[in-house]
């Protein structure tokens, strides 16, 4: 519930257990028992950031942090130096054309087509837990949540009065998460019609820039490889175009101290809540200071605002540490696991999947899907998982998208009987779509080509020979949830596979004004949360799995929906460690989608132990990707085995706290990592040796993150030491061969 407290005059002191608003010091202040975020609204009105980091909630420490002396929140601006105020000044929401001449918040094109914004503060009020994020006329807007006694919130409104606009700028601190979001709603008071041309949704700014810049890009099969590099003058970015979020760029930006590593060092990460277009920058300005921002990408955006019409960013997840890389990872997920991910399946095992894709591509039917449930059964797995090729007429790629009705020659009667008698097996039966897309050979195009996105009179580029619908139009997103609906209540299915497999090109809309055309790009995402949003509505226990060409849709929009989603398309063991060290840097591994595959493998010929990638894979949400009719005896004879042991760790690995104890990113000699148990009572440890060389010494790995003064003891070598002795002695591993995995649990006595 919000507590409603509109400001009479200018500032007003008023608390709650989380915000502090100061009269006399005109500070705004968001504390929790670890980090403080704190502004300050100077003479004029203007916003300012004075700062973002561990712990200062003492009045005097803050004052000291406002740098009265050097005036700069109350400078003395006679009318002739306020340029050099407005140019080198930390604004919370900067804003385009008024002296600013960094990288912007807001950007308008006003009814006498101008772009200057100038937000002045007028209220604020504070809301206990977290107000959920709401936009009119949109049905779903994905963001974290939080209980009353979870968080705190609260919303500054700033105003432009000549433009007749006003932006509420909402923060929220967790209770016991080192966690701030942020978001903006954009509202039209004025009797014109106003463009936005960029509304992001964060800017923090940093004193100095003796910072190194984490990202995550990559390709298709190479999702979210790490990059660390120190910032340096000007602008660094990475973005989307793309419509997704893409295999290319993750939303998400960390800014680290240059001597940072997993358990040192600060670390500041940003990850956006969006699922399409998004754009994050630093910037070292003049003074070597530092400007973070995170939105939706100003390029090519545009959203009309009518009178009274609003428009709310998407959230950007904000997390401190002050030990390390490590701890910046691991306040995501628990903030990701408890605070983002919904649903049924949200703290649950996941069932053991065995996927056909890798095992049948196209070249299936009701017999071949049958004979690998049934051999799976008696493995102990415990859902077949059909993928691409189950409709239309749809024996390769090029065709049937749109047509979701049963393709009768290769499951004869229906989806029924299959689903019947896999679920006589004692296994659940889940299912692939890809919702988005429509083949230029399917009835639905040949029917309705105008429900395709395109620019009309020019050639349309086909991707995987198939066209994006237009999903801003309510009657497509209609028809397609008709579908998806009669083929979900014909049979028992428990488990969705929602793929997206291309990207978006002449990005046009046949039902969208000429005016509105640029809002295609988020109109889109807009209606796929909407789909989304239903299907998971109207399905409660439907266990729904987000995927794009592999891994092109990790972001926190997608867990807002869907407790999984596919990492990558490259299920190689070796190749999956990069991947997943990189998805670990703010999404837990309770979300990774992680499967054993055959070998070679598909997308790197590489050929490892199925015990390595087992080890791999339970780290994920684990499952099958192979022929398990076909593989040979000895791979298949160890997976109840491998099953046995997801069963008995997956426990601790998807609820307890992820330490990466190796990298391989910068090692081509081994990786580990290990998962501690919140009570610290046990703890599993991985190792996986990437290349060895001759005559090479043993190695030594430090655990982290156990009890001090516990003792444990290590189920593979019955060692019993204490925390502080496994942390500082490690464990020994001795000389093994490339590729090859091991893995030690730790339990306190
Ligand atoms: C891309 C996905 O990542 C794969 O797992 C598979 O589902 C194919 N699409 C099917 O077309």
């Amino acid at each position: 519930m919000i507590r409603e407290y509109e400001t009479a005059v200018h500032y007003n002191a008023w608390s709650n257990p989380g915000v502090t608003c100061e009269e006399k010091m005109r500070v705004l202040r968001l504390d929790n028992e670890e980090i403080t975020y704190a502004m300050a609204v100077s003479e004029e009105g203007y916003l300012m950031h004075v700062y973002f980091g561990s712990r200062v909630a003492d009045e005097d420490d803050i004052l000291y942090l406002l740098r009265i002396a050097e005036s700069p929140y109350t400078p003395h601006h006679h009318l002739r130096e306020k340029l050099a105020f407005m140019g080198t000044r930390p604004f919370e929401y900067p804003c385009h054309g008024i002296g600013d001449f960094r990288e912007p918040c807001l950007m308008l094109m006003d009814a006498d087509g101008m772009s200057a914004v100038d937000l002045r503060y007028k209220s604020h009020r504070i809301a206990e837990g977290k107000p959920q994020l709401r936009q009119k006329g949109v049905s779903c807007l994905p963001a974290t949540f939080a209980g009353k006694n979870e968080a705190d919130t609260l919303i500054v409104t700033m105003e432009d009065a000549h433009a007749g606009l006003t932006v509420e700028l909402y923060y929220t601190i967790f209770r016991h998460k080192n966690a701030v979001t942020r978001a903006a709603r954009i509202t039209n008071h004025s009797y014109n019609d106003t463009r936005i041309l960029r509304a992001l949704s964060t800017c923090v700014e940093f004193e100095g820039s003796a910072y190194d810049m984490i990202t995550l890009n990559g390709a298709w099969a190479r999702e979210r490889f790490l990059s660390r590099v120190p910032l340096h003058a000007g602008k660094q970015s990475i973005d989307s175009v793309r419509g997704e979020s893409s295999h290319q760029h993750n939303p998400f930006l960390a800014l680290v101290s240059g001597d940072a590593s997993e358990e040192s060092g600060e670390a500041y990460g940003f990850n956006l809540v969006y699922s399409g277009n998004f754009f994050a920058e630093a910037e070292i300005t003049e003074h070597g200071n530092t400007r973070v921002v995170m939105g939706i990408n100003p390029f090519d955006f545009s959203w009309m605002l009518r009178t009274d019409e609003e428009f709310v960013t998407p959230e950007a997840v904000m997390v401190y540490s002050d030990a390390g890389i490590g701890k910046m990872s691991r306040t995501f997920h628990d903030l990701y696991r408890e605070n983002l991910i919904r649903g049924e399946w949200k703290d649950r095992k996941r069932p053991v999947l065995i996927n056909n894709w890798e095992a049948t591509y196209f070249n299936f039917d009701q017999d071949k899907l049958f004979g690998i449930a049934e051999q799976a059964a008696k493995l102990g797995i415990e859902m077949l998982v059909m993928d691409d090729g189950w409709f239309g007429h749809r024996d390769f790629d090029n065709s049937s998208l749109g047509d979701w009705v049963v393709y009768e020659e290769k499951l004869k009667g229906g989806l029924k009987p299959l689903v019947d008698k896999v679920n006589a097996l004692g296994m659940k039966f889940g299912i692939w779509f890809e919702p988005e897309m429509v083949s230029e050979d399917s009835n639905l195009y040949r029917e309705h080509p105008e429900w395709a996105i395109q620019i009309i009179g020019r050639e349309l580029t086909q991707g995987r020979a198939q066209y994006v619908l237009d999903y801003s139009n309510a009657e497509v997103r209609e028809y397609v949830y008709g579908m998806l609906r009669s083929i979900l209540d014909s049979a028992n299915i428990e488990y969705v596979k929602w793929d997206m497999n291309r990207q978006l090109t002449e990005v046009g809309s046949t039902t969208l004004p000429r005016k509105r055309q640029r809002e295609l790009w988020h109109r889109y995402v807009l209606g796929v949360y909407e789909l989304m949003n239903r299907l998971t509505t109207d399905y409660p226990q439907l266990l729904l799995e987000n995927c794009s060409g592999g891994g092109a849709r990790f972001d926190p929009a997608m867990l807002y929906f869907s407790p999984q989603i596919w990492t990558s398309d490259d299920t190689d063991a070796i190749e999956r460690l990069k991947i997943q060290y990189g998805t670990s840097m703010c999404y837990p591994v309770s979300a990774m989608g992680a499967h054993v595959s055959d070998c070679p493998n598909h997308a790197v010929g590489r050929v490892t132990p199925f015990d390595t990638r087992g080890d791999v894979a339970l780290v994920g949400t684990f499952g099958y990707e192979l022929d398990v009719t076909r593989i040979s005896e000895e791979d298949r004879n160890r997976i109840p085995a491998q099953i046995a042991k997801f069963h008995r760790f997956n426990p601790l690995v998807r609820t307890g706290d992820q330490y990466r104890l190796g990298n391989p990113f910068s090692d081509d000699c081994y990786d580990a990592w290990m998962f501690v148990a919140k009570d610290k009572s046990e703890a599993l440890f991985t190792f996986v040796r990437i290349l060895a060389t001759a005559n090479m010494p043993s190695i030594t790995v430090k655990l982290h993150g156990l009890a001090p003064d516990r003792r444990y003891l290590c189920e593979e070598t019955g060692q019993v030491l204490s925390g502080k002795a496994w942390e500082k002695c490690g464990i020994i591993i001795g000389v093994n061969r490339d590729f090859t995995s091991q893995t030690f649990y730790l339990k306190a006595i």
